[in-house]
């Protein structure tokens, strides 16, 4: 039985390669992106969505309503442009803020009924290794490395919140990938990082909610 997958920043990069897997097996894969971005191939429909204009996420609610959801990825994300303190600002802090970790949540809680009546009630929020504050050596990114450990505490609130409703919620850290965020210095491909991100989807239950889960399901230190 194929399983709808809502799939967030499908334009390019991560999100595209999510889309074209889940089509190549069967599922059925909604994209978002921002227009004029092509669809990627695959999608069986493609959604317009802003994801920090709240009336672009009511609209994309609107046009899903009465739809059953299986599994949202929140996958659409921004780097920091800025690198040092002396280089970030407020607005850089605010922009990254509004796009990694405020947008997600206001995207998983417009999908919320789509969700219900799907058949997996799951959210996945990608993040990334830089969120770990255990593992922070390096500084830099303030905006990216912050917002993204912000998302991290969000998965967590809404996992333990949306548990007795049989919800599953997790943060996952996609792999260093050659994407235009990634450079080309990143060991993995897309296509290898989403065979990898797409298996562990399919093995999560409600038992790993509130995980931080790498890309191959092992533990990431928060
Ligand atoms: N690549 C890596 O090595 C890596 C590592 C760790 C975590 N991640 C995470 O993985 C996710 C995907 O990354 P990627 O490497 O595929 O990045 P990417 O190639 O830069 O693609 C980012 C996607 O997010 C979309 N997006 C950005 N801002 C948006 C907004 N305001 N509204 C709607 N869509 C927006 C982009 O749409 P447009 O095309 O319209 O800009 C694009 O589709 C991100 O959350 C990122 O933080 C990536």
């Amino acid at each position: 039985m194929p399983s709808t997958y809502l799939v967030t920043g499908a334009s390019r990069g991560i999100g595209a390669e999510l889309v074209r897997q889940l089509a190549s097996r069967g599922d059925r894969p909604l994209a978002t992106l921002r227009p004029p971005a092509s669809p990627p191939p695959g999608a069986v429909r493609t959604l317009p969505l802003e994801i920090t204009d709240q009336a672009s996420i009511d609209a994309l609610a609107r046009s899903l309503e009465g739809s059953p959801l299986d599994v949202l990825i929140n996958n659409a994300g921004v780097s920091s442009q800025s690198a040092t303190l002396a280089l970030t600002t407020g607005e850089e802090l605010a922009r990254c803020f509004a796009i990694n970790a405020t947008s997600p949540v206001m995207v998983a809680k417009a999908l919320l009924p789509n969700l219900r009546a799907g058949s997996r009630r799951l959210v996945v929020n990608i993040s990334t290794q830089l969120a770990s504050i255990a593992n922070n050596s390096g500084g830099s990114s303030y905006g990216y490395r912050a917002s993204k450990t912000a998302l991290n505490q969000l998965t967590v609130c809404m996992a333990n919140e949306l548990r007795t409703d049989g919800f599953t919620v997790v943060a996952m850290h996609p792999g260093w990938v050659k994407t235009d965020m990634g450079g080309p210095k990143a060991p993995l491909s897309a296509e290898q990082a989403v065979a990898h991100i797409l298996a562990t989807v399919d093995r999560l239950t409600p038992a790993d909610s509130g995980r931080f889960l790498n890309y191959d399901g092992g533990p990431m230190p928060w």
